[in-house]
């Protein structure tokens, strides 16, 4: 019996923390060696030239998931995992959507029935948490956390789905008592419906009013009131999506106040801007997402915030909607703003967008963009070290990357289920010729090499978090959090 299935040789392994040269060898799915002259296997990979990293974990993602509006995402979890390994994510967190009055066991059953027979790639879910009733807070919730759902978002805007502060003051505490991590979808809702019922109501339809009605304010204004609901509650709180310099800026005064806040951001806030919006005719429609690109000092203060502490996430938010009547045009062929499917596909551009031009451009060094793309989610989201690295015993998801082949973004080249991407006509530099998942060769010479349903569901575990000091006060201080007496 040979000592290793697999070696990958000759390559540069790069990890959130160090860069070295070194061959890969793995054994029963799992990293068994790092070093050189490990000899031979039966299956030997020549990495020379190519950047050997940790396979993509993509923590925010909507595959076969229906839209608060009930439209169903243009991918299932074929598509949409095959689309992901060969943009180099070996690990995807969709979600167990709960819409008002359904059971969240219901739902998560129903997210196992989709993913089982179909992803390539391995998989957790998150819950989304729209109806925090006595029975969900009571029983549901805590009973998920500890059988390995330990993570949930919230939407502080959407009608279907939005939960009110009380609500979320609820839910952040049993997230706090129970080791879960709340992710929050931070826009003022009263903002955006106020906003949008008085362009509506002057005429103002276009898609270009979605990121008018979106006003930065919005984003800022939830995203600092839900940093403060997180510090009353002692509780860890992730931002997802962050598009807008306001709300960046609170994230990083409260980590550097020592708060368990943590940020995320995607492609479409780095990449895009609300004038793709105002593009010709309904066209606009393909860029609409929550919250929606802003503008071109934007984007440089989101590029900032990948190395200045800010963002510890990079994700896709892929939230695929087709530009026919099965998705952006559901509610019709001339919808206003108001109507069209909110979101953008990017499972399978993000990490060569990030690292064409982060790395490329010199924005970001290769451990950044490891760290930002695989190892911090990893680690966030209780998968760490079996996800998110290059170590012995860790998993052997693995992308070899070319950082010298140049392709250009066109939906044509792409293997989601959409009709568009919102890049189209992008030239980047670097992406993965191969990608093994558990040390399976997922993707080699641009075909897919596994069968539908070979990914495996990731089992997690609750994480109970130390007191902060002013949760240990005995004594309750009436302006900083619950107190322990409280939770
Ligand atoms: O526009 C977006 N991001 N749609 C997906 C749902 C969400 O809010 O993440
Ligand atoms: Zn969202
Ligand atoms: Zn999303």
């Amino acid at each position: 019996m040979s000592t290793y299935d697999l070696i990958i040789r000759g390559g540069t392994v790069a990890t959130a923390g160090d860069t070295f040269e070194a061959d890969v060898g793995i054994k029963d799915g799992r990293i068994t060696a790092l070093g050189r002259d490990l000899g031979e296997a039966e299956q030997m990979i020549d990495a020379k030239g190519m950047l050997v990293l940790p396979g993509g974990v993509d923590a925010h993602c909507h595959i076969e998931q229906e839209s608060s509006t009930k439209i169903m995402t243009a991918d299932d979890f074929y598509s949409g995992s095959v689309s992901a390994a060969f943009g180099g994510t070996t690990t995807i967190v969709p979600f167990a959507a709960q819409h008002k009055g359904q059971s969240l066991r219901a739902v998560v059953q129903e997210a196992h029935e989709r993913a089982g027979a179909k992803a390539v790639i391995d998989y957790a879910f998150h819950l989304i948490v729209s109806d925090p009733t006595e029975q969900v807070l009571g029983q549901e919730l805590p009973g998920l956390i500890k059988d390995g759902y330990t993570s949930f978002k919230v939407y502080m805007t959407y009608d279907a789905l939005k939960i009110d502060d009380r609500q979320m003051l609820d839910i952040l505490s049993l997230a706090r008592t129970e080791g879960a991590m709340t992710m929050v979808h931070a826009e003022n809702n009263d903002v955006i419906s106020w906003l949008s019922e008085r362009l509506l109501s002057r005429g103002y339809t276009e898609p270009k009013y979605h990121a008018v009605s979106h006003a930065p304010i919005a984003e800022r204004e939830a995203s600092r009131r839900a940093i403060d609901l997180a510090t009353l509650a002692d509780a860890q709180l992730l931002i997802v999506h962050v598009s807008e310099p306001g709300a960046a800026k609170a994230i990083l005064e409260a980590r550097n106040q020592g708060l368990e806040i943590y940020g995320e951001t995607c492609p479409q806030y780095l990449f895009l801007t609300a004038g793709d919006l105002d593009r010709d005719g309904m066209e606009g429609a393909k860029f609409c997402c929550s919250p929606p690109p802003r503008d071109k000092q934007a984007q440089e203060a989101i590029w900032r915030g990948l190395t200045n502490g800010t963002f510890q996430v990079f994700s896709s938010d892929h939230a695929p909607y087709r530009y026919d009547s099965s998705g952006k045009f559901k509610a019709g062929p001339n919808p206003t703003f108001k109507k069209i499917a909110n979101g953008v596909p990017g499972v399978e551009v993000r990490m060569p967008l990030l690292f064409s031009e982060g790395i490329g451009a010199g924005r970001l060094d290769i451990n950044r963009f490891v760290a930002l793309t695989a190892t911090n989610p990893a680690k966030i989201y209780g998968l760490y070290p079996r996800k998110g690295t290059i170590a012995v015993g860790a998993d052997a998801d693995i992308a070899i990357w070319d950082p010298d082949w140049e392709r250009t973004l066109s939906i044509d080249i792409l293997h989601d289920n959409m009709d568009y991407t919102p890049y189209e006509g992008r030239t980047v530099k670097g992406w993965p010729r191969t990608v093994l998942s558990r040390g399976r060769v997922v993707v080699a010479d641009e075909e897919l090499q596994v069968e539908r349903g070979s990914g495996e569901f990731l089992e997690r575990q609750p994480e109970i978090r130390r007191l902060t000091p002013q949760g240990q006060q005995a004594e309750l201080d009436p302006g900083r959090t619950f107190g322990a007496d409280l939770m």
